[in-house]
């Protein structure tokens, strides 16, 4: 580690990428508040993190405005502060579009949308504050690059929202100087998707084949570091956005 401790929140932190990029920010020497919805799925996963003297988990719903303000006092009283928040916790759901009912409509809008708005929110408070901090959106490489075989004009509404919601708040808050960035993923191997759908979500990207969590993580820990990048939404795809293929 080439930097001073810096304390992390990663929500959607008990399975596949948040758990990956929680594991990222641990092996640096970072401080990292794990958040999940489920309490046991979120111990089990502080297990396997290891590292309890510098990992709190907070377990709650981010589409709950209470749970993001839990996150960043919970952080401030064990670790001091706030330095990078990853809005990681997300659901995807692919179906035609005439065949979404209000339910999974109202379920996508909550993790996806309010899940990127309640934690930003209190994490920018305090960065402004602080005039310090990176805020990471974990998008999709589909929100830009829809594929006809696999329909999910839902997700892709909300995640091409926050897309642009990224740029939008990175300029606001550029002159507080925080920072504000997503990383957009092609197909991850996450307990997201069973091993059988693997055949077929490999040719979904040039590369022919899906990413690790560690690539994702990878990204995010580059925006971390990043002071002068600010508004970007990098893909991590295998070329999936790139264009027609
Ligand atoms: N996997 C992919 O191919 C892929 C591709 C592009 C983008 N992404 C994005 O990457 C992110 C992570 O995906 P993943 O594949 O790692 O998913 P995953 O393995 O299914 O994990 C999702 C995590 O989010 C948590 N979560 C879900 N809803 C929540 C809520 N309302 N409040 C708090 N936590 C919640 C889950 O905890 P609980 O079980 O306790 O709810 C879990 O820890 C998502 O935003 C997803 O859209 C994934």
């Amino acid at each position: 580690m080439n930097h001073s401790p810096r304390t992390v929140i990663v929500t959607g932190a008990s399975s596949g990428i948040g758990l990956a990029i929680a594991a990222a920010f641990l092996k640096q020497g970072d401080n990292v508040v794990a958040n999940g919805r489920n309490a046991e799925r979120l111990q089990q996963a502080a297990v396997e993190l290891g590292k309890p003297d510098n990992l709190l988990t907070v377990a709650g719903d981010v589409a709950d405005p209470a749970t993001g303000t839990r996150l960043v006092q919970a952080a401030i009283e064990r670790f001091g502060r706030v330095d990078v928040l990853v809005n990681n916790a997300g659901i995807f759901n692919a179906k035609p579009f005439v065949d979404y009912t209000p339910a999974e409509l109202d379920a996508l809008v909550d993790t996806n949308l309010k899940g990127f708005v309640y934690p930003s929110q209190a994490a920018a408070r305090h960065m402004v504050e602080r005039k310090a901090g990176h805020i990471i959106n974990i998008t999709a490489a589909i929100a830009s690059q829809p594929i006809q075989g696999v329909p999910a004009v839902l997700p892709v509404l909300i995640k091409g929202g926050i897309n642009h919601a990224t740029r939008a708040l990175a300029l606001e808050l550029a002159p507080h100087n925080v920072q504000v960035a997503a990383v957009a993923p092609g197909i991850v191997d996450t307990p997201m998707y069973t091993a059988d759908m693997h055949g077929f979500l490999n040719t979904l990207q040039p590369a022919g084949r899906i990413a690790t969590v560690q690539e994702i993580a990878d990204a995010v820990l580059y925006l971390a570091g990043a002071a002068f990048t600010t508004g970007v939404v990098l893909p991590v795809d295998g070329g999936m956005s790139s264009g027609k293929w």
